[in-house]
């Protein structure tokens, strides 16, 4: 979002790839992916990426690489990467033929109750909900890329902390993208005094393009995990100083809360493309279910010829995504508590039922449409990363700490920001979130669940082999953003940097309209209106760093130039 004017100027150049072979690299083609044999790393941040790099190259496999990437943004990336909030991974192994998800989403504190955020007029409370102690989930970072670790990595936890230690203590320069993120939130971050001690140079003022950022508390909670492993966190100093924060500003997270989280293997959302195996993430997240309903819908049209980003292509997209959304107001929640009819919302027979009730020249109002009625039960800133090693492991890791700087609340002491992921239960069945999207019964809140997500960690095998590893930040339209990578590379043949520059469109069923980023023509836009869809530009969509394999093996990096930070590196 900040990044919004360079987005611009870049797609203002952009041309596409011609249709071809979804590896080629076309003459003249200037959106041109990294290119590498051995490992790739795609990040938010160019500092990420090289701790990472550095990983594969002495040998190191995909998760060590993840983990490592992970602690490096959490304190070169406060405004997402994070130990703070919670997130999804997806590691596919080539060599067993499995792809597992690791759950380490935020959970609800064993206090928090439905109603927790309603005022005497029953209305939500939205500072309460986003911008105070008590938004905050039970953070599941640490003891998530812990587990990555053990079951799936080779190198220690202090081995993957050790840069991001480093960067904390010594400090990095400030890029311009994190001096404008400061200022933008410079209000809210300074309503915390454990923030402005953080954010801001001890005169007040702010850190400079240039300026070295030291973390010194950071770098100290940092190394408590290196050498007490998820106890340095979860239990102890750390501990105590959550919920020192806790008992200061009306937080619920208790001791108990903090040593009970435990983070899941899940399995991942399955479905199919074109021929291709798409894995994307389960419930708590909405996000794989609803890229495999939409693509199930999307594979009865021919896209190829309809062709990328035109009118007709537009509309049916904007069509099957609304019907998606409805459904997740109404089915999604957290597994552990509520059944989600998952079988029957990404089965191919549900996916040919909405269809039917598709018009190919004329949109669906929103208000006709209802969620569905799939088989039954069956027994804005969060960031993301792909990375793929020489010995066919992929991960794709999405985690969060909700909105930018999350509740904006840094625990005093600690100096990483508390997430405000409370915001993404429904607060009062019915009623937006700070997304615009609507929840029902089964994501209300509860006393230890998981809060629904968007997020949506995706890698498409195709013949056994990982293809496309994916994902992006971006709330509500994390969904759409993961599902138009795939099409623009499966469809429309466009190697993998051609595909995430290419200008998005978003259509959530409420409210109904299509949001699309500059890009889009005007003669697209008029005939989308000429079918009756409400068509709004609006702020760039997503940050959506991707990895391509090639059929000849090699890495194609595309690195997301919304964000002036993303990175693409390989070796
Ligand atoms: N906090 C955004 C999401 O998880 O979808």
């Amino acid at each position: 979002m900040f990044a919004l004017p360079r987005v611009l100027a870049f797609l203002s150049i952009l041309t596409f790839a011609l249709p071809g072979s979804a590896q080629s690299i076309l003459e003249g083609d200037r959106s041109v992916p990294v290119e590498a044999r051995n490992g790739m790393v795609v990040t938010s941040h160019y500092l990420a990426t090289d701790e990472a790099l550095k990983v594969l190259e002495a040998g190191g496999n995909a998760v060590d690489a993840a983990v490592t990437a992970a602690f490096a943004l959490a304190v070169t990336q406060p405004r997402s990467g994070n130990i703070g909030g919670g997130g999804f991974m997806l590691i596919s192994s080539e060599k067993t033929g499995e792809v597992n998800a690791i759950d380490y989403r935020e959970r609800a504190p064993a206090a928090a109750t439905r109603d927790m955020y309603l005022n005497e007029q029953g209305e939500v409370d939205e500072k309460l909900s986003r911008f105070s102690d008590k938004a905050a989930g039970v953070p599941g970072t640490v003891a998530g890329l812990a587990l990555a670790l053990e079951k799936y990595g080779t190198i220690s936890l202090a081995e993957a902390l050790a840069p991001a230690i480093k960067l904390a203590e010594e400090g990095f320069v400030v890029p311009p993208r994190f001096s404008e993120g400061i200022r933008e939130r410079a209000l809210l971050l300074g309503v915390f005094e454990s923030s402005r001690k953080v954010f801001f140079k001890p005169d007040g003022g702010f850190y400079e393009p240039g300026d070295l950022f030291v973390q010194k508390d950071l770098a100290a909670t940092l190394r408590r995990i290196a050498e007490q492993g998820v106890k340095g966190f979860y239990e102890g100093q750390t501990a105590d100083l959550i919920v020192a924060e806790m008992q200061r500003g009306g937080g619920l997270i208790t001791l108990d809360d903090l040593k009970n989280y435990q983070p899941e293997i899940r399995k991942p959302v399955h479905g199919t493309y074109r021929g291709h195996d798409v894995y994307s993430m389960s419930p708590p997240s909405s996000g794989g279910t609803h890229v495999v309903q939409i693509l199930n819908i999307l594979e009865g049209y021919p896209l190829a010829e309809s062709g990328l980003n035109s009118a007709k292509t537009i509309h049916l997209m904007a069509e099957a995504m609304k019907r998606a959304y409805a459904d997740r107001s109404q089915y999604l929640g957290d597994t552990d508590f509520v059944q989600v009819p998952l079988k029957g919302l990404t089965s191919k027979d549900y996916a040919d039922e909405l269809r039917a009730h598709i018009d190919l020249g004329k949109a669906t109002p929103s208000a006709e449409i209802r969620p569905g009625n799939p088989a039954p039960y069956e027994s804005n800133e969060t960031t993301h990363f792909s990375i793929v090693d020489k010995y066919g492991n992929a991960v794709s890791n999405t985690y969060t700490i909700n909105f930018s700087y999350g509740s904006h609340i840094v625990v005093d002491g600690a100096g990483f920001l508390l997430n405000n992921e409370m915001d993404d239960f429904s607060a009062k069945p019915g009623v937006p979130n700070a997304y615009g999207l609507i929840g029902g019964e089964a994501n209300k809140i509860e006393p230890n669940k998981r809060m629904l997500s968007s997020m949506s960690p995706t890698i498409v095998k195709k013949d056994g082999k990982n293809f496309i590893v994916t994902g992006s930040p971006g709330g509500s339209r994390i969904i759409t953003t993961t599902l138009q990578v795939l099409i623009n590379v499966i469809d429309h043949h466009l190697n993998i940097q051609a595909a995430v520059n290419a200008p998005r469109v978003h259509h959530q069923w409420l409210p109904d309209e299509i949001r699309i980023e500059q890009g889009i023509s005007p003669d697209t836009i008029a005939l989308l209106r000429g079918m009756g869809h409400t068509v709004e530009q609006k702020a760039a969509m997503g940050a959506i760093q991707s990895i391509m394999v090639g059929e000849d093996g090699v890495f194609y990096g595309g690195a997301d130039p919304r964000r002036s930070t993303s990175s693409a590196k390989g070796y």
